[in-house]
């Protein structure tokens, strides 16, 4: 890894607190406040799993997360006889709360525009619950929908008996198990008249990067729950694994140049995997212990070895 961030990086570090590793930059902030600020149609590429129902990380129900106090974090029913961790209940959110989260995400998407090369990519960890409004509220903040990627992967959602009826409808489920975790694919829209081939050329941007020569970039990832050497690494409540993740920046950047963020960093899983294949990329992150976690758990998680890096040689080449 490099030592330092590539010199466009500084663009990005405005007055907030930050911190270098490797060729890339964390940023302690609001990310709505950051995109607002940097400067327009300077970044390539967006990667990144927000806040799902936006309220599970606002910070009151991060601390009751911690004191086991309840709030959005509830333990799912065991079927199994193992100890479950907290999840966010999307399924409780009222009426009020689902109109805040569509208006977060609608602003979160006209900022994202402004910040966007045109033809720049953004790809949205979701549920399958809640995509629908996510992914509306981002097509009217002026993203274009490209389709969705298809992680699969078993979580332990859906598939309960309804609710204190479980004894008088024992063969009824109110949601389906959940098997896979949706990722919104979006484009920021080309300029009228340019071809992907024109954006390619000016901006860097517009397509997807194949695996290789023979093997475009697929939607469907066979994927696994987020790794317990990872988890040992970075103890965030919603982890994302490397192997997945490595997957996704690759595909990000279509001529492999170019600048990620993650405005959402959580842990720094994304800002791990750009550093692993040698991409610069940007994490933002306004929770400070998350942001602390991060100058730790990048070098860490971009120094493992995954499956994914096995299984596409042409990572191996970077
Ligand atoms: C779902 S988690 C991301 C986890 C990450 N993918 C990982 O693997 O560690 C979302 C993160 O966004 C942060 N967050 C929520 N709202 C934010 C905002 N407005 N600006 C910056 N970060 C925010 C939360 O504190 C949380 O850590």
């Amino acid at each position: 890894m490099a030592s330092n961030p590539a010199p466009i990086l500084e663009t990005f570090r405005l007055d907030y607190t930050t911190h270098i590793i490797g060729r890339s930059l964390i940023v302690h902030a609001d990310c709505l406040e950051w995109l607002g600020r940097i400067p327009a149609h300077s970044l390539h590429a967006i990667v990144t799993d927000p806040p799902y129902g936006v309220k599970e990380y606002h910070f009151d129900q991060i601390e009751k997360r911690a004191n086991g106090n309840g709030g959005v974090w509830r333990i799912p029913p065991s079927f199994d006889g193992h100890t479950r961790t907290p999840l966010p209940r999307f399924t409780a959110l009222n009426a009020k709360e689902r109109d805040a989260l569509e208006r977060f995400f609608l602003e979160w998407s006209k900022l994202v525009v402004r910040a966007l090369r045109p033809g720049g990519g953004v790809f949205i960890a979701s549920n399958a619950f809640l995509a629908q409004l996510v992914f509306s509220a981002l097509v009217a903040g002026g993203l274009e929908f490209r389709g969705q990627i298809i992680r699969l992967v078993r979580t332990f959602r859906g598939g309960d008996r309804p609710k204190n009826a479980e004894d008088e409808f024992p063969d009824v489920c109110s949601l389906p198990r959940s098997n896979y975790e949706p990722w919104g694919l979006f484009r920021k829209p080309l300029p009228n008249g340019m071809t992907v081939g024109d954006c390619l050329r000016e901006f860097g941007t517009g397509g997807l990067r194949r695996i290789s020569e023979t093997q475009p970039f697929s939607d469907v990832i066979l994927s696994e729950r987020t790794p317990r050497r990872e988890k040992e690494i970075a103890e965030h409540p919603s982890l994302k694994p490397q192997a997945f993740l490595r997957r996704i920046v690759f595909a990000a950047l279509p001529l492999g140049a170019g600048i990620i963020a993650d405005p959402f960093m959580g842990s720094g899983s994304t800002v791990a995997a750009a550093e692993a294949l040698g991409l610069p990329c940007v994490g933002v992150e306004r929770y400070p212990d998350y942001f602390e976690m991060c100058k730790k758990a990048i070098p860490k998680l971009a120094a493992l070895q995954v499956e994914s890096d096995l299984l596409q040689p042409a990572l191996l080449d970077l």
